[in-house]
C-alpha cells in the first residue's frame, strides 16, 4: 500500500497534462535525469495520438511533483517515463502512479506493460519489481550520459 502521509484533503492529485505544465515537467526532468529530454520532446507527446502525459500535483497548491509518460500501442502499454521532485521523493508518489498506470491498463483491456530502465538505477528496478514487473530481456550499451545496459520488464494483466 502507498505510504500516503498527507491529509485526505491535500492528497496528491494525478490528472493529464497541458503544455502550460511543460516548463514544471522539465524542470523535474533536468533535475532527475543526466541526459534529459528537451521541451519540444514533450510537447510532441502531448501532441502524439497514442502517448499518454500525466502529472501529479499538490492539490495544496497546483505545485507539480511528479509526472508519467506512457503509450498505448494495442494491447501493450509501454511506460516511458516515471519521475517525481526530489523534495517529494520516498513520499509514496511513484506508488501511486504505477497503481494509476496498471489501472489504467487493466481498464483499456490491455495485456501487458512493458519498460525500460537503466540496469544500475535501483529506485525504479524496486518500484517495478514491487509491482511484480518480471525481467524480460537485456539490451547491451542502449543508454548514454552514462553508457549503461538497459533491463527489460514486463507486467503480464
Ligand atoms: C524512481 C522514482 C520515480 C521513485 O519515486 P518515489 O516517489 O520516491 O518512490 P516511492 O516513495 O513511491 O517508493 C516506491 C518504491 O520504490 C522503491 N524506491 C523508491 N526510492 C528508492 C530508493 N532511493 N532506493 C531503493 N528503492 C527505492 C521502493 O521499492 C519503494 O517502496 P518501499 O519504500 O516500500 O520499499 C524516483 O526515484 C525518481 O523520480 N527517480 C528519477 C527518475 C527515474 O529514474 N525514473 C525511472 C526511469 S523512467
Amino acid at each position: 500500500m502507498p505510504k500516503v502521509i498527507w491529509p485526505e484533503l491535500t492528497a496528491p492529485l494525478i490528472r493529464k497534462a497541458a503544455a502550460a505544465d511543460l516548463p514544471a515537467i522539465l524542470q523535474i526532468e533536468c533535475e532527475q535525469f543526466s541526459n534529459p529530454w528537451r521541451l519540444e520532446y514533450f510537447a510532441a507527446e502531448l501532441a502524439n495520438s497514442f502517448s499518454n502525459l500525466f502529472v501529479v500535483e499538490n492539490s495544496a497548491n497546483g505545485a507539480l511533483i511528479g509526472y508519467l509518460l506512457f503509450w498505448r500501442l494495442g494491447v501493450e502499454l509501454e511506460l516511458h517515463k516515471i519521475a517525481v521532485a526530489k523534495a517529494w521523493q520516498g513520499q509514496g508518489i511513484a506508488l501511486q502512479l504505477m497503481e494509476f498506470l496498471i489501472q489504467t491498463a487493466r481498464s483499456w483491456g490491455s495485456e501487458r506493460v512493458v519498460l525500460e530502465v537503466r540496469a544500475h538505477n535501483t529506485p525504479a528496478i524496486n518500484l517495478y519489481e514491487k509491482f511484480a514487473f518480471r525481467g524480460v530481456g537485456r539490451r547491451r550499451d542502449y543508454y548514454d550520459r552514462p553508457l549503461e545496459d538497459a533491463l527489460l520488464y514486463e507486467l503480464v494483466l
